[in-house]
């Protein structure tokens, strides 16, 4: 099993969660760790290439800090370019078909914040349908969310802690 963990986080200088995930995941043989930021300053993505990326890999992860209830911009451009008709979708875009996907992200907001009557409404698998909805067109298995929250409050050994989590969490059975 391949897996391909896409991170976005556009100031890792300044992360605590992400850096931390990031650098626990580059120990693993496995994994394949694409730091989207560092690779496109300039926000120009190269679709050869990433699709080339995807292609090579069983299981893809896309790694990042909730913004705006949603991911970071780049992670949105990064689908805009690469998941194309006729590639990704479309009666000939099949590439994708039969690989899995999964998304892990880290939040301000505590846990309960997300659900009905908390402060953020929605749960967060409501939130994150958009990403179900295009595992879904591409044919990918939708695994489940590996999530830190209430990152504001976690001491630095928890979040050691949840890097070790989101390691067994990548690494499992679904
Ligand atoms: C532009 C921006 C938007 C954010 N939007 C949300 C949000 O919608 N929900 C939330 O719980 N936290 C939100 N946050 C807080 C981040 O999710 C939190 O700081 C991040 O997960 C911490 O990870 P890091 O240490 O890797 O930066 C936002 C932060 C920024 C800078």
């Amino acid at each position: 099993m391949k897996t391909l963990v896409l991170v976005a986080h556009p100031n890792l200088s300044n992360s605590v969660v992400n850096k931390t995930w990031m650098e626990r995941l580059q120990k693993e043989e496995e994994m394949t760790v694409h730091n989207l930021y560092a690779e496109y300053p300039e926000g120009r993505i190269d679709m050869e290439r990433e699709q080339q990326l995807l292609l090579e890999h069983d299981r893809i992860v896309f790694q990042f800090p909730f913004y705006w209830y949603s991911s970071p911009s780049l992670l949105k451009e990064w689908q805009d370019v690469v998941l194309s008709y006729g590639w990704a979708y479309g009666a000939e875009g099949t590439y994708l078909r039969g690989k899995e996907f999964m998304l892990a992200i880290s939040t301000g907001g505590p846990e309960t914040a997300y659900q009905a009557g908390g402060f953020n409404q929605y749960s967060m698998s409501e939130l994150t349908k958009p990403f179900q909805a295009t595992a879904n067109l591409t044919g990918m298995r939708f695994l489940p969310t590996f999530k830190t929250q209430g990152v504001r409050f976690l001491e630095k050994e928890q979040i050691q802690e949840s890097a070790e989590n989101l390691v067994h969490h990548l690494k499992a059975n679904y």
